[in-house]
C-alpha cells in the first residue's frame, strides 16, 4: 500500500526523523486555517502541497509557495481539483515552509533479485532525480543493505561516504538515514524515499517529502495501517471482496472467473483471454481464488461480488478438486444459487476435475440450473464462457 505525503510525514515523526509542520486541507478555507496555524500570526511562508500517489508533483504545478494564510487559500483552491498524471487533487497538505541551502536525496527499498535491501543516496537530490539516475548514475550511491544488521551507525557511515556528504552535515545525516532504517523496518515499508533531503540555511538536516510502501502481508502485524488505507480510492467491488476474506482483483473483461489456487486461476484467465479472441475480443472480468476451503458460504460470496459487477457477462468456474473433492464444491454452486436466488442472473459455465469428479458432475447435472453449463475440459469451458459473454454484450 502506497502512503500520501502527510501520511508518510506523521509516520517518519513518529520514527525520529525530522520534518516540519504539516496539515492537510480538503477546502481552501481549511487550507487558510491551517496556515494560519502553522504561521501563528508571524510573517512566513507556507508550501501548499497536492497529496496524490505519484511523483513529478512540483513539476505538474501541484507544489506552490504562499505567503500569507490568504494566498494559501488561493493555491489551494488552485490545486484542488487539478489533475496530475491522472490522480485528481481531493486533498493539500499546507506544510511550513524550510529555507533550503541544499537538496539530496535518499531511499531505501527491497532488493527482490539480489535477496536483500538496497539504499540509495545522492548529494543533488530534488525534482531531476530520475534524469540524474540515467545521466549520471555515479551521482547516485548504491549500497547494499543486509536484511540481518540493517542501517545501522556503521552501515550509515557506509552510504554517507559513497554519496560524497560534505563533512559538515555527514554525521547528521547519517543519524537521520538511522531514523529512516527505523521507519522501514518498524513499519514493515517495502519503499521509504526521501526526495528532497534538505539541509536549511541554518544547517539542520529535514525530510521535506516522503514516498513510504507498506508491505501489506505485514498488515496483522500492525493494526494502525488499515486506517491509512484510502476507502474512497479502493474499487467498491474490491473493496467488498476484501470485507469478506477473498482474493479477489478487478479486471476490465466480461467474463467473470472464479478457481481455486492462484495458479490455476491464472492459467484460467489466460486462456479466457485466448478463447476470446475468437469470440469478439472478450476478456477475463477479474481474479478470484477462493482457495482450498471451497465451501458454499465463500462460493456464494464469490459469485455474488462477480456478478454484481456489471460489466460481467458470464462466468467460468474452473475448479480442481484436491483437499476439497469437487462433490462439495459441486453443493457449494448449488447451495450458492439457492442462496442468490434471483441474484444470479447471468450463465455459468462450470469445469470440475480431480478428487470426486464424477460425483461432482452428477450432482451439477441433478440439480439441473438453467443458467450452469457443464464443460468437460478446462479450455472447452473457457471456449463456452467466452461464447456466452459474447453473445449476451
Ligand atoms: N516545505 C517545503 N518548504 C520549501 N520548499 C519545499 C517544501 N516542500 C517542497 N518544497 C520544494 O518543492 C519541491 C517539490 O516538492 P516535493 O518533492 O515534495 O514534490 P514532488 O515534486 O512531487 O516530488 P516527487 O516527484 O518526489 O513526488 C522540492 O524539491 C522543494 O524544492
Ligand atoms: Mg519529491
Amino acid at each position: 500500500m502506497d502512503l500520501f505525503e502527510y501520511q508518510a510525514r506523521d509516520i517518519f515523526e513518529k520514527h525520529g526523523v525530522p520534518v516540519l509542520g504539516g496539515i492537510v486541507a480538503t477546502t481552501p478555507d481549511g487550507a487558510r486555517a491551517a496556515a494560519e496555524r502553522l504561521l501563528g500570526g508571524q510573517p512566513g511562508v507556507v508550501v501548499v502541497k497536492a497529496q496524490v500517489k505519484t511523483g513529478g508533483r512540483g513539476k505538474a504545478g501541484g507544489v506552490k509557495i504562499a505567503r500569507s494564510a490568504d494566498e494559501a487559500a488561493e493555491k489551494a483552491a488552485e490545486i484542488l481539483g487539478m489533475d496530475i498524471k491522472g490522480h485528481t487533487v481531493h486533498r493539500v497538505m499546507i506544510a511550513a515552509g524550510a529555507d533550503i541551502a541544499e537538496e539530496y536525496y535518499f531511499s531505501v527499498l527491497l532488493d527482490r533479485s539480489e535477496r536483500r535491501y538496497l539504499a540509495m543516496a545522492s548529494v543533488e537530490g530534488g525534482m531531476e532525480i530520475e534524469q540524474l539516475a540515467v545521466e549520471r548514475p555515479e551521482a547516485l550511491a548504491k549500497v547494499a543493505v543486509d536484511p540481518r544488521t540493517g542501517i545501522d551507525a556503521e552501515k550509515a557511515a557506509e552510504i554517507v561516504e559513497a554519496a560524497g556528504f560534505a563533512a559538515d552535515v555527514a554525521p547528521q545525516v547519517a543519524e537521520v538515514l538511522q531514523r529512516l532504517w527505523d521507519v522501514y523496518q518498524g513499519e514493515d515499508a517495502t519503499l521509504v524515499e526521501v526526495n528532497p533531503l534538505v539541509k536549511t540555511a541554518d544547517g539542520r538536516i529535514v525530510a521535506l517529502d516522503g514516498k513510504v510502501t507498506l508491505d501489506e502481508n505485514a498488515g496483522f502485524r500492525h493494526a494502525d495501517h488499515a486506517a491509512l488505507e484510502d476507502a474512497a480510492a479502493a474499487d467498491p467491488l474490491e473493496a467488498r471482496a476484501k470485507e469478506k476474506d477473498l482474493n479477489y482483483v478487478k479486471l476490465d473483461g466480461q467474463v467473470g472467473i472464479i478457481g481455486n489456487g492462484a495458479g490455476l486461476v491464472m492459467s484460467t484467465l489466460d486462456v479466457v483471454a485466448y478463447a476470446g479472441e475468437e469470440h469478439g475480443g472478450v476478456k477475463p472480468a477479474n481474479f478470484l481464488d477462493i482457495g482450498g476451503g471451497a465451501s458454499a458460504e465463500v462460493m456464494a460470496a464469490g459469485l455474488d461480488i462477480i456478478l454484481s459487477d456489471p460489466q460481467v457477462k458470464s462466468v467460468f468456474v474452473n475448479v480442481f478438486g484436491g483437499i476439497t473433492a469437487c462433490d462439495a464444491v459441486a453443493n457449494g454452486i448449488v447451495s450458492a444459487l439457492q442462496i442468490l436466488g434471483d441474484a444470479a442472473t447471468k450463465p455459468l459455465v462450470v469445469r470440475l476435475d480431480g478428487n470426486n469428479v464424477l460425483e461432482g458432475r452428477a450432482i451439477l447435472a441433478e440439480a439441473a440450473h438453467p443458467l450452469v453449463t457443464l464443460a468437460d475440459t478446462m479450455d472447452g469451458g473457457a471456449a463456452k464462457a467466452a461464447e456466452l459473454a459474447h453473445a449476451a454484450a
